[in-house]
């Protein structure tokens, strides 16, 4: 007899899927339609888990609902602002998330971006796939050095190490970073990181500006106009953290306007949308949120969060609660 009912809340990689059915009684989503709210909140009624994902938003009207089942959420994705997190605590909910497998890859699309941004990497692409290149010459689609360069990283979170060991030894860069919570001494010696005092100064220092901050109250557009003007004309923004840490029309603005000089961007304000304004400018290289899109790393996040559901399912602390 399995002993949990769980809902799985998009299709997940077959691998992890195969594992839960064995283990728990479980509902997939094999047409992968996001559930709506009222669909959402019904499950909450009618499981004993829920296996939800970053764009799923469970709010508190989800969470409060009466004659409630579910117990145990367990978020595909290491960020998890798509859950109110009070309202869980409130509602006596456990939250998991889905921590350091993700790290490298994630990395890895921050690299791509600041490689592919700097290196025109997505007009050349254009260019040749267009027939548009006539050859070689000295002052064809010249773009930005990045070795040796500095780089700021917004949070000094796992994915921002991962980000500075790779821009460090990987490209001789200088890393800088600013983050009030990050008191580890030894990790910054080790990756030969800087903080620095204040956002602005890291802004104001650095060729590449790269987020690694959770979206919260204190981080929700704390990159906009103002912001944005203290950064080099020369530098560029990437974002592989949450869209909403950027003001997204400030953003348009200053890369209109040539306050920065670029950006790349891996996740947007309000996903799946992205503004024509901003798929119109040559000067961003755009990617539609694949940071954690590896199948090693999709099929080990999906293992994580059953691994925090089979801990739970025998009475013992999940490894990854957030609530
Ligand atoms: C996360 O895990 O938070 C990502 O945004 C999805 O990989």
């Amino acid at each position: 007899m399995k002993n949990l009912k769980i809902i799985v809340t998009r299709k997940w990689p077959k691998v992890v899927e195969q594992k839960l059915q064995e283990i728990f009684d479980t509902t997939l989503n094999e047409d992968d339609i996001p559930l709506t709210e009222d669909q959402l909140f019904e499950a909450m009624q009618n499981y004993d888990a829920m296996l939800p994902t970053v764009t799923d938003n469970i709010n508190d009207r989800i969470l409060s609902c009466s004659n409630r089942k579910v117990n145990f959420i367990g978020n595909f994705g290491v960020g998890y602002n798509n859950i109110d997190v009070d309202s869980a605590k409130k509602n006596n909910i456990i939250v998991t998330n889905t921590p350091e497998v993700l790290t490298d890859c994630t990395a890895d699309i921050a690299m791509l971006l600041m490689l592919g941004i700097a290196r025109r990497a997505y007009e050349g692409e254009i260019h040749v796939r267009q027939n548009e290149w006539v050859g070689w010459r000295p002052t064809h689609m010249m773009g930005t050095k990045v070795t040796k360069k500095v780089l700021g990283l917004v949070g000094m979170g796992r994915i921002a190490q991962a980000m500075a060991r790779k821009s460090h030894f990987g490209f001789d860069m200088k890393i800088l970073f600013y983050d009030p919570y990050f008191k580890n001494e030894k990790i910054s010696k080790d990756l030969n990181a800087t903080a620095c005092r204040t956002l602005d100064d890291l802004l104001s220092q650095s060729d590449f500006v790269s987020l690694h901050c959770p979206s919260t109250t204190e981080t929700r557009g704390i990159i906009n106009n103002n912001t944005l003007s203290k950064m080099k004309k020369t530098a560029y923004l990437i974002n592989t953290a949450r869209g909403d840490i950027v003001n997204q029309i400030d953003l348009i603005n200053a890369l209109e306007n040539k306050i920065i000089k670029g950006a790349g961007l891996d996740v947007y304000e309000k996903e799946p949308n992205v503004p024509n304004s901003l798929k119109n400018l040559k000067n961003v290289f755009l990617l539609p949120h694949l940071g954690s899109a590896t199948e090693e790393t999709r099929e080990a996040m999906g293992f994580r969060v059953l691994n925090n559901l089979e801990l739970y399912s025998n009475n013992k602390p999940p490894l990854d609660r957030v609530v």
